[in-house]
Order: structure tokens, then sequence, then C-alpha cells
């Protein structure tokens, strides 16, 4: 529906290719306002028309998502760990909204997964990426638009976010506006970076992100970030790993360790990859659990579980009604 008046559109198709419409336009019939379908992606947010901090962080991801776009076989592992409970089963014949796409892989996952339609949306040019991870697949669907302003009417059973919410300007009223769409008695996942044991990313690493890495070319910051995801590639690989091989009770005493002996099966690309994650964002909030209770109160959610997931994030599921 018309994300300025919540109007119906009606669709115009000038090119088709067998059921997938590459262009076209929705046209709302309340308002008149028009947005254009181009390369496959209906197009609800002009990037130049949005504020100035939702716009440096959708070029920022942007940019991320479109150099890094390869697949990793762990993705589908690392996914169920950042929206446990939910297991693949949970996605047989929902309908299924993902916010913050990125480069698709969620998505196609959840396509995977059984999923009757998923819908992945997504500000930024990773919407690019995140339509070619997903064309060969028909219950997938890619829409380029503002989390803030979903096109989209209250027909989901289920709606996800996993790393998008602590990077917008108000993370609550993104989570609020992604579980307007959850139909009652459907679900709602976010997974978010915790203010619990990153006190020292908010006072080593945050003042280097904010004045610097977010805002210097992102080919350099490609180049300047592989000095800190080179320390991280041999800590985990020489370390983190060998210390918490079964058997071993050693790594506890690390530092930082059920984060990094996470990521240390992951090559060199994919921690690269994290560490890019980090640095590009020009907006992080790291949020305490008692605020992200606090959000699924007010919105009313049942059978809530929130968890910390690797002794530095949330991760929360719950029932809308
Ligand atoms: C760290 S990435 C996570 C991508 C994906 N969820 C994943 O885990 O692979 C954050 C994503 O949120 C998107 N994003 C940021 N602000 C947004 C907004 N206002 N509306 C929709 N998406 C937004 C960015 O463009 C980026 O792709
Ligand atoms: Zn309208």
């Amino acid at each position: 529906m018309c994300p300025a008046c919540d109007g119906s559109l009606s669709l115009s198709v000038s090119r088709a290719e067998d059921a997938e419409i590459i262009e076209g336009e929705l046209r709302c019939s309340a308002c008149a306002s028009s947005f254009p379908i181009t390369r496959g992606i209906p197009r609800f947010a002009e990037l130049t028309a949005v504020e100035r901090d939702k716009q440096a962080t959708a070029e920022n991801f942007g940019w991320q998502w479109r150099h890094f776009t390869e697949k990793d076989e762990r993705y589908a592992e690392q996914l169920l760990g950042w929206i446990a409970p939910v297991t693949p089963e949970f996605f047989r014949d929902k309908v299924v909204l993902e916010a913050g796409c990125g480069k698709g892989r969620h998505t196609q996952l959840a396509a995977q997964w059984g999923a009757r339609e998923v819908i992945g949306i997504d500000l930024s040019e990773a919407v690019e990426t995140a339509y070619s991870a997903t064309r060969s697949l028909s219950n997938a669907h890619v829409i380029q638009a503002d989390i803030f302003r979903l096109p989209l009417a209250r027909k989901f059973d289920y709606a996800f976010s996993v790393g998008v919410l602590h990077h917008l300007p108000d993370p609550r009223k993104g989570f609020f506006s992604l579980a307007s769409k959850v139909k009652p008695g459907g679900h709602v996942s976010a997974w978010i970076y915790g203010a619990e044991n990153n006190e020292w990313i908010v006072r080593l690493v945050n003042p280097v992100r904010e004045k610097i890495t977010s805002r210097i070319d992102q080919r350099a910051l490609l180049h300047l970030s592989k000095i800190p995801a080179a320390g991280i590639f041999l800590a985990t690989k020489l370390i983190y790993g060998p210390l918490n091989r079964r058997g071993s009770t050693l790594g506890q005493y690390l530092f930082y360790n059920d984060y990094l002996s996470a990521i240390s099966p992951f090559g060199w690309r994919e921690q690269h990859l994290i560490v890019f994650d980090h640095l590009v964002a020009p907006t992080a909030f790291y949020i305490p659990r008692e605020e992200f209770e606090t959000w699924w109160r007010e919105l009313g959610a049942t059978d809530v579980t929130i968890s910390w997931h690797n002794k530095n994030s949330w991760r929360g599921f719950g029932t809308i009604h």
C-alpha cells in the first residue's frame, strides 16, 4: 500500500520476464503518488530525499553489500543464532518480512526454508545484490523502502530484523514499525547490539568509527580495515579457535571469548566483512537489556523470550496481538 497515505496501489507493467515484473509503476489511487519498478525492484525510497543521517547509513551499507556479495556456507547457522528459538521449520508456509535485508542472504534462506512468500526490504542499493541473490526463487521478493515508511499492509505471519535496528536514528520506532506489519497471533524476531560487555567498544571504537571510519571513502576503509581484521583473524585462528576446541576449557579466560570464538570458523573474507561492517556504520546504538525489554512490553507482545547472544548482543522473539 501507499507509504504516504495507506491507499491501495495499482500496477502497470512495461516489461516482464515470465511472472517477474522487471519494469513498471505502482500508482496510488488515493493520493496519486507513483513509485517506479526498475530492474525488478519496486522503489519506494528516493535516497536523495531521505533525511541526512539515514542517507549516510544507506550509502555506506549500500557500498558494503555491493562489494561483499558472496555467500558463506555458515550463514544459515549464523542466522539461526540471531533468531533463536526460531528454526527452519518455523518458516514453512508463512508470509515473512525481513527488514533491512542487506545483500539478501536471509531473505534467500527464508525462501529456501519454505516460506510461502518472503519480502526483503532495504533502504540502500544493497537491494540490487539482494535481488540477484533471490532472482531464481519465486517466493522471494525485494523492495527498496525505508523501515519507517513501509509500503506494506498488516498481513505478515512473521517479521524479523537482524543487525538493523541499532543503526537507525530511532531504533525503538523502527522496531514498532516492523511489528506493525504482523497480523495478530503472528511473531517478531529482532537482534540488536547490546550495551552489556561492549563498554570497550563504546569507549574505544565508537569515537574512531564516528569521527573517521564512517566518514572516509569506502574503498579506503576497505583497505584500512584489513589491519584490525588481520589482528582478529590471527587471534581467532591461532588462539580463540584452538582454545575453544572440544575438551578445552581455556577459552573462558580469554577477552570477549564468546563472540570471538563464534566467528573463529569464518574465513578471511567473512571476518574482513564483519570488521568493515562495524566500522562503516555512521550510527550505532548499543542497547541495554532493560531498554529492549521495554520495547516488547510497550508493544504488548506475549511469550517473549529475550536472550544474550555471544555475550554481546540481544535477541528477542515474541507474539504480536
Ligand atoms: C548491518 S546491515 C544488515 C543486513 C542484513 N540484515 C544481514 O544481516 O545481512 C544493516 C542494513 O540495514 C539497512 N538499513 C539502514 N537503515 C535503513 C532504513 N531506514 N530502512 C531500511 N533499511 C535500512 C542498511 O541499508 C543495511 O543493508
Ligand atoms: Zn497515497
